[in-house]
């Protein structure tokens, strides 16, 4: 049984070293467990790779521009494959890139099959994909299958007459009465969810943005025309696809109105449940038919789902009855817990890693919609000790780890200061209480010349002056800078067979302070401890391992956060400083 106490007279400042006396042997146990401390062999042969990649998402407008009109493209991100090489990432996931009107940056859709000629040409985006291959990096497309944008021609055929042949591809009703919506829907953007067309006198429906409107997924035709559009882009060698909004991708046929909630939200309008617009059992039918789709092709494609289900009894159906769904269906319940506290993790983590579908968790802390972890888990004093405590989360675990661009270099979130400044809609129109998602989307940060070597010209978003500080140049200089922790994250995970393909067991599950688990391959002969302390206060953690199987001496730091303490640790006590992390590897002997 494992036994911690908090100590009261570790000093709290900074830098701390980190001391460490492992508590772990107990000799003389029948069933010694033979450890090794080297990777033989092939990590993981046979598996799914998806299972044991790091991914990275990449916000193509902010990350790199090649040709100086301050927006990033595909030449950019090309040229900075061999950057995220060295990082450790095995596949990015570029968010939409597609001809578009711009008004949601992308998530507007006006030709699914071709490339926004702002990002570049299809040429320049093969280019990057035989690029990307030649550093065993994988490329996924964001699908965005819910709705499309009001420019693309299917939905001006739509509208065009209520008799024209697209017309039902869309989602059209007649009013309650001539000058009142349908029903009671609310767009997730503010207001109605339905917008009166004057052409053909009726309303159309939109989960997002007026200029999104939803495709019936009903009508076999739009579900053809979409399948096809999975089948061009593996075509050209992508290796899946993140679907988004896919929750949202069926709506009750008889309208009904959704429950109203108490209270109203950012944009003035009355919360609402979204009862009958998220989460309909007809989903899963059509997840089943994407996932047919893609397994049409070699390469063991992916599907990675954006949807924030609301629990993991929700979250767990995405996997598929018969893990027939989605393969990577992204865990909100993680992402935004937006606290450090050790048994909430503990139980998230445990809720997740041990689903009833046995499916391949994917985690992650930021993307593109909402503030970066930096800011959501920072208390404005441990900020630095946090963020490198959740890479090491985010790393070390058995599930699929996300990265957000700009995460490994620390970056933080700079939303607008005044209304006149925000570009995305969504702040223009909830402003203050909602400032938009520009904040999290400003320019990647490369280096100390002006705009962050993002752009020779003018950036669509300014270059925080936090750049000075927190950029890729500067960091690879510095051996303990942020760049270089979450390198030898990645590095650790791919290199270490425990943490690649072990398996996962919380540890000292009574503690309210020190998050800590033990990866462990399922012959036992590659072991790693990960303690986490998620309090401000200095912590001891002691393991019990030969309660878990082990005889072992010693263990072995493979990573600590801050740095220092001894290599190798006699039996006795871990401690760890405020928001310490400390990896290890359990080892036989004591040199
Ligand atoms: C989720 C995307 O991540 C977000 O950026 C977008 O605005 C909505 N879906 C609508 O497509």
């Amino acid at each position: 049984m494992a036994v911690r106490r908090s100590s009261s007279f570790l000093p709290y400042c900074f830098p701390l070293p980190l001391l460490l006396v492992i508590l772990v042997a107990v000799p003389g146990s029948p069933q010694r467990t033979k450890l090794t401390t080297r990777v033989h062999g092939p990590a993981g042969s046979g598996d799914h790779w998806w299972k044991h990649a790091v991914f990275y998402e990449i916000y193509p407008r902010s990350f790199q521009d090649s040709n100086g009109d301050g927006i990033g493209d595909l030449n950019g991100i090309t040229s900075r494959l061999d950057y995220l090489k060295d990082l450790g990432v095995d596949a990015i996931w570029i968010t939409p890139i597609y001809p578009s009107p711009q008004v949601d940056f992308g998530y507007d859709i006006s030709d699914y099959t071709a490339i926004d000629p702002q990002f570049g040409t299809m040429a320049d985006f093969d280019h990057l994909v035989r690029e990307a291959k030649k550093r065993k990096i994988r490329v996924i497309m964001d699908f965005v299958p819910n709705h499309t944008s009001d420019q693309h021609p299917w939905f001006l055929a739509s509208r065009s007459s209520q008799d024209n042949q697209k017309r039902d591809w869309y989602i059209w009703r007649d009013g309650r009465v001539p000058t009142e919506p349908p029903n009671n829907w609310l767009s997730w953007f503010g207001h109605s969810a339905w917008t009166f067309d004057s052409t053909t006198r009726q309303y159309y429906y939109h989960y997002f943005y007026p200029q999104q409107p939803d495709l019936n997924w009903r009508n076999p035709e739009v579900r053809e025309a979409m399948f096809a559009v999975l089948r061009f882009w593996l075509r050209r060698g992508v290796a899946g696809f993140r679907l988004d909004a896919v929750s949202r991708l069926f709506e009750d046929p008889e309208l009904r109105d959704d429950p109203m909630l108490p209270g109203t939200n950012a944009y003035g309008d009355p919360n609402i449940q979204h009862k009958y617009t998220d989460n309909l059992p007809e989903v899963h039918a059509l997840l089943r038919d994407f996932r047919k789709v893609v397994s049409e092709f070699p390469g063991d494609p992916v599907l990675i789902s954006e949807a924030d289900e609301p629990n993991i009894a929700e979250l767990t159906k995405l996997y598929g009855a018969h893990n027939d769904e989605i393969q990577l269906p992204m865990d909100f319940q993680v992402a935004d817990a937006n606290r450090l506290s050790a048994p909430l993790f503990r139980t998230l983590f445990e809720e997740v890693e041990h689903n009833a579908a046995s499916g391949q968790p994917y985690i992650f802390f930021s993307n593109h919609d909402q503030p970066r972890q930096w800011d959501r888990y920072g208390d404005g004093i441990h900020n630095d000790a946090m963020a490198r405590l959740m890479a090491a989360l985010l790393l070390t675990m058995q599930a699929t780890p996300q990265m957000y661009y700009g995460e490994e270099i620390g970056m933080r979130t700079t939303p607008p200061a005044r209304k006149e400044d925000v570009r995305d809609p969504i702040g223009k129109l909830g402003w203050p209480a909602e400032k938009g998602r520009d904040g999290e989307r400003t320019p990647m940060q490369w280096d100390t010349s002006a705009n962050a070597g993002f752009t020779s010209g003018v950036p669509w978003l300014p270059v925080p002056e936090s750049a000075k500080q927190y950029n890729v140049a500067v960091e690879q200089s510095d051996p303990e800078s942020f760049l270089n922790f979450y390198k030898r994250l990645i590095a650790l995970r791919r290199s270490r067979l425990a943490l690649r393909i072990g398996n996962y067991a919380a540890l000292n599950p009574n503690d309210e302070n020190v998050f800590s688990y033990l990866r462990r391959t399922s012959d036992d002969r590659h072991a790693i401890i990960v303690a986490l302390n998620m309090s401000p206060e200095a912590q001891f953690v002691s393991f019990d391992l030969s309660a878990l199987g082990f005889f072992a001496g010693a263990l072995k730091t493979l990573l600590a956060s801050p740095s220092g303490g001894a290599e190798v640790q006699p039996p006795g006590q871990v401690s760890l400083p405020p928001y310490g992390v400390f990896i290890a590897e359990i080892i036989p002997h004591v040199q």
